[in-house]
C-alpha cells in the first residue's frame, strides 16, 4: 500500500496538479508540496504555473487570489473552514463607509482581504512589498494620503518607514495571532535570551515590532535568517516559519517568542485533506466575472508597480 505521500504525488502527476503551500502550513504539508512560500511568491507562482489544477494550502484568501491570477486554471482549497479573520473583519459595506470618510484618497488593500475588497480597492500589496507600494503611489501619483486596510498595523508601521511623510488612514483590523504578541513578552524574551536576534511581521502590535531586531514579511524574515550569522533568533510571528526555520538550519538556534502564535485556520489542511481535495477535485474557488475584472485591476497594479521597481532596481 502506498503511503499517503506517494498517493498525492501520484495524483498530481495524473491530474496535472501543483500543490501551493503558506509557510504557515502544517510542516508535513511541504512533503507534497510543489511551492512553499509567503503569500507573494505563491501568487507568482499561480500566475505562472502550466498546471491544470491548483491545490491551495492556506487559508481562503489565498486561494481565491490564485484563481483571478490563474482564471483558467482549477483552484482548490482543501478545506472550506481555512478562513482569514482579519480578512472577514472588512466587508463591502464597511469599507464604502471607511472610504467616504475620506473621499478621493486611493485605497490600498493588503492581500489578506476577500476578492469583493480587492475589487473595491485601487491596489493591492503584501506585506512585502506594502512600503513600496505606497511609496510609489506618492512618487508617481503625488498623493500625500492613503487608505490602508484591513490591517491597522501593517498600516502603521508602512506609515512608520515612510518616516510619516504619507498620511496613511488605517482601517480597524488586525490579525489575532500576532496580536496575541505585547511589549511585556518582548521585554521578557530579551531577559530570557539577551544574545538571540527577535524577528517580528509587521501585522504585531506597533509596540512589539518598536522593540524587536527587525520587522519584515513572512519571507523577509527566512532571509534575515539565511543571510546572517547570529547563533539565536527569536521568531515573532506564526509558528509555522518557526518550525520551517528549525529544520533548515541545524547550526542555529531558534525560540518562538509565544508558544500561542498559532494560526488556527493555517492549520486546518492535513495531508488526508489534500488528498481528499485533488481525489475529488474539491472544494472549487469560483468567482464571478464582474468581481474577478475589478480585484484584478487591483492586483495588477500592484504587479505593475512592482515590476517597474524591479527594472528600476528599487525593489
Ligand atoms: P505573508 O504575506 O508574509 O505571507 O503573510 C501572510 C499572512 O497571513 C500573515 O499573517
Ligand atoms: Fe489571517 Fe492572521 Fe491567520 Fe495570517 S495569521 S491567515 S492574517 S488570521
Amino acid at each position: 500500500m502506498n503511503s499517503l505521500v506517494e498517493k498525492i504525488n501520484s495524483l498530481k502527476q495524473e491530474k496535472n496538479a501543483v500543490i501551493l503551500a503558506h509557510c504557515y502550513q502544517n510542516v508535513e504539508v511541504d512533503e507534497v508540496a510543489d511551492f512553499v512560500g509567503d503569500s507573494l511568491y505563491l501568487s507568482r507562482k499561480a500566475k505562472e504555473t502550466n498546471a491544470d489544477i491548483i491545490v491551495f494550502a492556506g487559508v481562503s484568501f489565498m486561494a481565491e487570489t490564485a484563481k483571478l491570477l490563474s482564471p483558467e486554471k482549477k483552484v482548490l482549497l482543501p478545506r472550506l473552514e481555512a478562513g482569514c479573520f482579519m480578512a472577514n473583519m472588512i466587508n463591502v459595506e464597511s469599507l464604502r463607509q471607511f472610504r467616504a470618510m475620506h473621499e478621493g484618497v486611493p485605497a490600498v488593500c493588503y492581500v489578506n482581504s476577500t476578492a469583493d475588497i480587492k475589487a473595491e480597492s485601487d491596489v493591492c500589496c503584501t506585506s512585502s512589498n506594502a512600503v513600496n507600494v505606497v511609496k510609489n503611489l506618492a512618487e508617481r501619483e503625488g498623493v500625500d494620503e492613503v487608505l490602508f486596510l484591513p490591517d491597522t498595523y501593517l498600516g502603521k508601521w508602512v506609515e512608520a518607514q515612510l518616516g510619516g511623510k504619507i498620511k496613511v488612514h488605517t482601517y480597524n483590523g488586525f490579525c489575532p495571532t500576532h496580536l496575541r504578541l505585547r511589549a511585556e513578552d518582548v521585554e521578557k524574551s530579551r531577559l530570557e535570551h539577551p544574545n538571540s536576534k527577535i524577528l517580528a511581521h509587521p501585522e504585531c502590535h506597533h509596540t512589539v515590532s518598536e522593540l524587536a531586531d527587525f520587522v519584515g514579511s513572512t519571507k523577509e524574515i527566512m532571509e534575515y535568517v539565511r543571510k546572517t550569522n547570529f547563533k539565536e533568533y527569536t521568531i515573532a510571528t506564526e509558528k509555522g516559519v518557526f518550525d520551517r526555520l528549525k529544520r533548515d538550519y541545524s547550526n542555529k538556534t531558534f525560540y518562538l517568542l509565544k508558544d500561542t502564535l498559532v494560526c488556527q485556520n493555517m492549520k486546518w489542511n492535513t495531508l488526508d485533506d489534500i488528498y481528499n481535495s485533488l481525489l475529488r477535485e474539491e472544494h472549487e474557488i469560483t468567482l464571478d466575472s464582474e468581481t474577478s475584472a475589478k480585484a484584478m485591476a487591483c492586483i495588477n497594479k500592484m504587479f505593475e508597480i512592482t515590476q517597474s521597481l524591479t527594472v528600476a532596481g528599487g525593489v
